[in-house]
């Protein structure tokens, strides 16, 4: 089984959509292994997106995701990583496909409810930069 990680974002907490994006994720067979509620600061929300930095959006998806609660989690299931993108949908909400997360919660491109990690390398490093071995709970 494959592990991924996962972020409710600020526009999602806010409108207390979190347990129908837990529903979401578990109906499509992924365990919630880790999950804690956190309040970023802009620069952890810019190491966490250290990869983004030269994108003209940088700063406005730094701000939003330290301007309020997020909820970060492990999921874990077969196929863990691609199935939470399919169940999360396109990046743009209006490209997204019937019954995605996208698709029935997110606001816009920048508000789209939820992360998911895009590759096993970099679902064991975003795993890491917020969970220690003993808080993932199989
Ligand atoms: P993720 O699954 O979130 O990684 O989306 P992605 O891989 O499909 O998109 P990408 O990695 O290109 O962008 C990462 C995140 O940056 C997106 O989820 C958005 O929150 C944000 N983002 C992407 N494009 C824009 C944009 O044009 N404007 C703003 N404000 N944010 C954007
Ligand atoms: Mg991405």
């Amino acid at each position: 089984t494959e592990r991924t990680l996962s972020i409710i974002k600020p526009d999602a907490t806010t409108r207390n959509l979190t347990g129908k994006i837990n529903a979401k994720f578990e109906d499509a067979g992924l365990r919630i292994v880790a999950q804690k509620r956190i309040h970023l600061t802009p620069a952890q929300a810019g190491q966490f997106y250290i990869v983004h930095k030269d994108r003209p959006f940088f700063g406005e998806l730094t701000e939003f995701m330290a301007s309020a609660p997020v909820v970060v989690q492990v999921l874990e299931g077969e196929g863990a990583i691609a199935k939470n993108r399919e169940v999360m949908g396109a990046t743009n909400p209006a490209d997204a496909a019937p019954g995605t997360i996208r698709k029935e919660f997110a606001e816009s491109v920048g508000e789209n409810s939820v992360h998911g990690s895009d590759a096993p390398e970099t679902a064991a490093e975003e795993i890491a930069f917020f969970f220690s071995g003993l808080e993932l709970v199989g």
